[in-house]
């Protein structure tokens, strides 16, 4: 069995944030990592720092995705196909009620968020279950699970997290694993740069989950290599929040709020 040294892995949403901090550990781990963003600057400035190649794709665009995969599957064979992919190209929206909220920016998230994420899936997927082996890790949100005041944002990311399901049961039989991971609110540059500008208020994010704080990159990271590697060989079409604690904590208001140590 190929051995992570010798595996190739396509990350999506490579630029900044969770892809970034995805292909970080990934590359420590041994990964050959292919990183992909439509912010050509950044993900140049990025890649070069980690040494790996990069492709400026928009995930909206089916074409230009495939032929990426294509290329990557015939190019430079001697690197190996690609045995993974990390889908974490995404936007959010304003909090706005649904009369306020412009159509075009919903569609702009449906298509990035939920379309994107199948296209690439598509694209690369199709190439693995001809293969008959590869891992998919798709991240969507833990507002794909609960209900929030994001009217396009929250329902792409529950698609995404249904459709994880529906590939994993249409690849298995392929050897192809697809699973899940849903951040919780992650401190990302551009959350740290809302917290600061006061766009978001870090309390409003920390005070609802049971451990009391925010997501760090690094640990949605550990998840996805933990899904892409073989020390999850048996494990297909789920969904792991990495949230610290927020899925389960806000229903205890019920009961006055978490108890906190005296
Ligand atoms: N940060 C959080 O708190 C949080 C919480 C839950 C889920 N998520 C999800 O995690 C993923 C990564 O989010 P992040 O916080 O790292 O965001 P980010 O904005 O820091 O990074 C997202 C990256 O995706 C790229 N991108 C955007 N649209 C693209 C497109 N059409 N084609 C290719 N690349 C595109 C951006 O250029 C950027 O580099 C997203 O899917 C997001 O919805 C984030």
């Amino acid at each position: 069995m190929r051995t992570n040294q010798a595996r190739r892995v396509v990350v999506t949403g490579a630029a900044d944030g969770i892809g970034l901090a995805c292909c970080e550990t990934l590359r420590r781990e041994g990964w050959n990592v292919v990183m992909v963003d439509i912010d050509g600057e950044r993900l140049a400035e990025r890649a070069s720092r980690l040494g790996a190649p990069h492709h400026v794709v928009d995930v909206t665009d089916a074409d230009a995705l495939s032929a990426l995969a294509d290329a990557l599957e015939h190019r430079d064979p001697e690197l190996g196909p690609i045995e993974g992919l990390v889908n974490s190209a995404g936007i959010v929206q304003k909090p706005l009620p649904p009369e306020h909220l412009p159509l075009a920016e919903y569609d702009r998230v449906i298509a990035v968020d939920q379309r994107g994420t199948y296209l690439s899936c598509v694209a690369f997927g199709r190439h693995m279950a001809a293969r008959r082996r590869g891992s998919i890790v798709n991240i969507a949100s833990i507002t794909g699970m609960r209900s929030v005041p994001l009217h396009a944002y929250g329902p792409a990311k529950a698609a995404v997290i249904a459709t994880g399901e529906c590939l994993a049961a249409e690849w298995g039989p392929s050897g192809v694993r697809v699973n899940t991971v849903s951040p919780g609110y992650t401190f990302t540059e551009r959350v740290r740069q809302r917290v600061e500008t006061g766009e978001r208020a870090l309390e409003h994010m920390t005070g609802t989950s049971a451990l009391g704080r925010v997501v760090q990159p690094s640990e949605i990271a550990d998840a996805v290599s933990f899904l892409l590697s073989n020390r999850s060989s048996a494990i297909t079409g789920i969904n792991i929040p990495v949230d610290c604690g927020w899925l389960l904590a806000p229903s205890w208001s019920t009961y006055g709020g978490l108890r906190h140590p005296v």
